[in-house]
């Protein structure tokens, strides 16, 4: 009899304990949070950056297609595991189709359109919201993409004949075309769930 006694109280207390150690949801994302994933983009895009122009160096732009057609999904996913979140590149008119925005993505791209329209920069825009779907939170983060000159040589209003052979072949469907300098390419997404709290 008393042993029972002990093991409800024990189940009773350590119940409680447990309940006790699963904190509240916070209902936006905290900073520290931002300037995290701010810096894992940083170290993202900056990789990204770095070997298509080694790779524009050393083969030209049309070798630095096959790069980013064989590298970029290879190297998103190396970031993600090493960060522990999900990481992708989506825009609102896609060159590869698995980087097609999913409908949040879609609709913070369209929101920055407008602020981009309304006259904010493209380079500070970023987006950050706690989602709590049926009770599982997540956070989801994404920073705007930019295009500048260089973007322009593969996914402007002019590019080469030789380089468009190779990206119809490549890209039957390629819709990642016409943009201009300032345009938003696209946008760094992160989404991360949130364990921790309930
Ligand atoms: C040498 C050609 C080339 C250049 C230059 C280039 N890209 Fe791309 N880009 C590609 C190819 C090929 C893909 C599809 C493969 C992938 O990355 O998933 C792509 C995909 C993307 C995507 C993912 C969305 C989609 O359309 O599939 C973004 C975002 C992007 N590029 C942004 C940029 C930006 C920003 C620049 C300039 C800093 C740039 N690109 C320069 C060839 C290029």
């Amino acid at each position: 009899m008393k042993k029972i006694q002990i093991s409800v109280l024990i189940a009773t207390f350590g119940f409680n304990a447990l309940v006790l150690a699963v904190e509240k949801c916070p209902d936006t994302v905290p900073d520290e949070k931002i300037a995290q994933y701010k810096q894992a983009i940083k170290s993202f895009g900056g990789n990204l950056k770095q070997e298509l122009q080694q790779a524009i160096q050393t083969g030209g732009l049309e070798q630095a297609i096959d790069v980013c057609n064989q590298r970029a999904e290879e190297i998103t996913a190396r970031h993600a595991k090493k960060n522990n979140f999900y990481l992708g590149r989506p825009s609102l008119k896609v060159r590869n189709i698995s980087n097609i925005a999913d409908d949040w993505e879609s609709q913070v791209l369209q929101q920055f359109e407008q602020r981009k329209a309304a006259g904010e920069p493209v380079e500070n825009m970023d987006y950050a919201q706690v989602i709590n779907e049926q009770g599982k939170h997540q956070i989801r983060y994404m920073k705007a993409i930019g295009t500048d000159t260089v973007c322009t040589s593969c996914h402007g209003g002019q590019i080469k004949p030789e380089l468009l052979e190779k990206l119809d072949k490549l890209y039957p469907e390629d819709a990642a075309r016409g943009f201009n300098i300032g345009d938003l390419r696209g946008g760094f997404s992160i989404s991360e769930n949130m364990d921790a709290c309930e």
